[in-house]
């Protein structure tokens, strides 16, 4: 099934009459306001040596954090986890192999168990999309929910700390090319992060990949599509790789795991296509010698790890927004 092109708005869900942000389900339906303001908070985590600090007194004191994720994570999870205990909330990791939605329960009735035992941040993952947004129509005002990603739709706190990472490297988003390269068909990641470097106004955006992997209306996005990596890459400041997402694949996308990394890895050569100090991205987990190159992934060209890192501020900045903390 194709990505979902059409302009899906979360605004009516995400914020309140009074303007408050309920919910972090999508960047559409955010406007460049909101965005700067939570990228400027999240700056307000970042201690001057660039490492998270490591405790923000009590901001989330008494509130409970569920993170219910339903697929695999190692960055999400962890850094909403570590994020919501420097904010000095109650963090639960529910182990989703043993819930009873396995019995036959269902999210929303799992939902409602826990917001019973007074949970009130949902963090949720599903390979569903749309499960985050189901959720949120169902709880309480005082109940907030983030999407930690669903299906191929929305992952919108990964593309606010690309988000993030790109300001504190390159500066002003206006005025950055940006190559998004890879499995654009599958990717939530992609979906957010074009929405958001349109909302802060890039310079242009193109998306890489091979045909059988661009959604066929994808220039309706604002967006350039090409499947020639060399031209993609020319002279752009920002690279923005992306995982190929083999289990959401049906059927034969690519001919060969080798085959793609020749026609579409991002190597040391490929690199040099692009403006001499451009930067390197990847939501991770990565996949070297598939997506990029060992030399690349671990060069100072790459923001790989300052990307995990700057996550835990962001979504600090959007649990302390969404309980009210942030106001000033
Ligand atoms: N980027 C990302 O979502 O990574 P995880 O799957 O490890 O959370």
């Amino acid at each position: 099934m194709p990505i979902e092109i059409k302009n899906s708005s979360s605004q009516p869900l995400q914020i309140d009459s009074a303007g408050r942000l309920l919910h972090f389900l999508a960047i559409e339906g955010l406007d460049r306001q909101r965005l700067l303001q939570l990228l400027d908070s999240a700056a307000q985590f970042i201690s001057s040596d660039t490492n998270v600090r490591k405790s923000q007194g009590s901001l989330l004191a008494g509130h409970t954090v569920v993170n219910l994720f339903f697929e695999d994570s190692t960055r999400t999870r962890t850094t909403f986890e570590i994020a919501g205990k420097r904010l000095g909330a109650s963090v639960i990791n529910l182990n989703t192999s043993r819930l009873s939605t396995r019995k036959g329960e269902t999210v929303l009735d799992t939902v409602r168990t826990l917001e019973a035992m007074d949970a009130d941040i949902f963090v949720v993952r599903d390979n569903s999309s749309g499960t985050a947004h189901l959720i949120a129509r169902h709880v309480p005002p005082h109940v907030h929910i983030i999407n930690a990603g669903d299906g191929r739709h929305a992952h919108p706190t990964q593309a606010m700390l690309d988000m993030f990472t790109i300001r504190a490297h390159k500066g002003d988003i206006s005025k950055l090319r940006f190559a998004i390269v890879g499995d654009i068909l599958h990717s939530r990641v992609a979906r957010s992060q074009i929405a958001a470097l349109q909302i802060l106004g890039a310079k242009e955006i193109r998306v890489v990949a091979p045909a059988t992997l661009l959604p066929t209306e994808i220039e309706k996005l604002g967006v350039t599509a090409l499947t020639d990596i060399d031209k993609g890459l020319e002279g752009v400041d920002v690279i923005m790789m992306l995982r190929l997402q083999l289990e959401r694949m049906e059927g034969q996308l690519i001919p060969s795991s080798q085959e793609y990394f020749r026609c579409y890895g991002l190597n040391q050569d490929r690199l040099n296509h692009a403006a001499p100090d451009a930067v390197v991205m990847h939501p991770g987990p990565m996949n070297r010698g598939l997506e990029i190159a060992s030399d690349v992934a671990d060069s100072d060209r790459s923001l790989v790890l300052s990307q995990v890192t700057n996550g835990i501020a962001v979504r600090m900045a959007i649990m302390a927004e969404l309980a009210g903390m942030n106001k000033e």
